[in-house]
């Protein structure tokens, strides 16, 4: 049976996790957070205490490591050889080091085929920073989510706070800006708008209005 995958790019606080889950619920399909597995992956990574040059060791690292997720109605956990890192990976340290560890080929490589594997067997939002252009180039169900820097800081701010993270508002621009330029300049599967993406500018809309303009896109672009 053919699944429908919803691609879903943007950068850093542009909605993309918010709006995908509401997407993918309303939808009654899985949710795949794939900025989650990146995120996995540096803390493991980090863990490992090897140096992030030594290529050969950062390979038997990803050779040895499960990535698995579970998904409920309202949750997208991720397991690293069975343990539960979902808390861990939102931390202020995995953000500042993802980038590094996104920009290594063997990494990209192999969370790319987990993430098609899955939309092989299973019908998904899947969102992230190579969706549309790299993992999913061929779904008809493409989006990019924006919005300026000053919008996505203070979301992401706020997300912040109310997890109790201690957090400084400038330092947090910095931390994105800084993201922003590493997605969008990578030199493997840079975070950019795909030809056929319908971009959507996420300023002054809740995620729910967001979600609800995905969902007349996708009914209007069909089966
Ligand atoms: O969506 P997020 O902020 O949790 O993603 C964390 C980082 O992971 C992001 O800054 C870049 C990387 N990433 C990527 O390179 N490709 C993806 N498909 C998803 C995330």
């Amino acid at each position: 049976m053919k699944t429908t995958v919803i691609a879903i790019d943007g950068p850093a606080g542009s909605g993309k996790s918010t709006v995908s889950k509401i997407v993918a619920k309303k939808l009654g399909i899985a949710n795949v957070d794939t900025g989650a597995m990146y995120r996995a992956i540096t803390y493991k990574l980090l863990k490992s205490n090897i140096s992030l040059d030594d290529l050969d060791a950062i390979k038997k690292v990803l050779d040895e490591t499960k990535i698995t997720f579970e998904q409920n109605e309202n949750d997208f956990r991720m397991f690293i050889d069975g343990d539960d890192v979902s808390k861990k990976i939102r931390s202020e340290y995995i953000s500042a080091n993802v980038n590094i560890i996104a920009a290594i080929p063997e990494v990209r490589n192999k969370l790319r085929e987990i993430q098609r594997s899955i939309g092989l067997k299973t019908s998904c939002v899947i969102e992230g920073r190579d969706i549309t252009t790299v993992v999913f180039p061929d779904t008809k169900y493409k989006f990019y989510l924006d919005a300026p820097i000053e919008e996505r800081v203070k979301r992401r701010y706020a997300e912040l706070k109310q997890k109790g993270e201690e957090i400084n508002f400038d330092s947090l621009k910095e931390s994105i800006a800084r993201r922003d330029k590493l997605d969008q300049t990578r030199g493997i599967n840079p975070l950019r708008i795909d030809k056929d993406a319908i971009v959507i500018n996420t300023m002054g809309l809740s995620a729910q209005q967001v979600a609800e303009k995905i969902i007349d896109y996708i009914k209007y672009i069909g089966q």
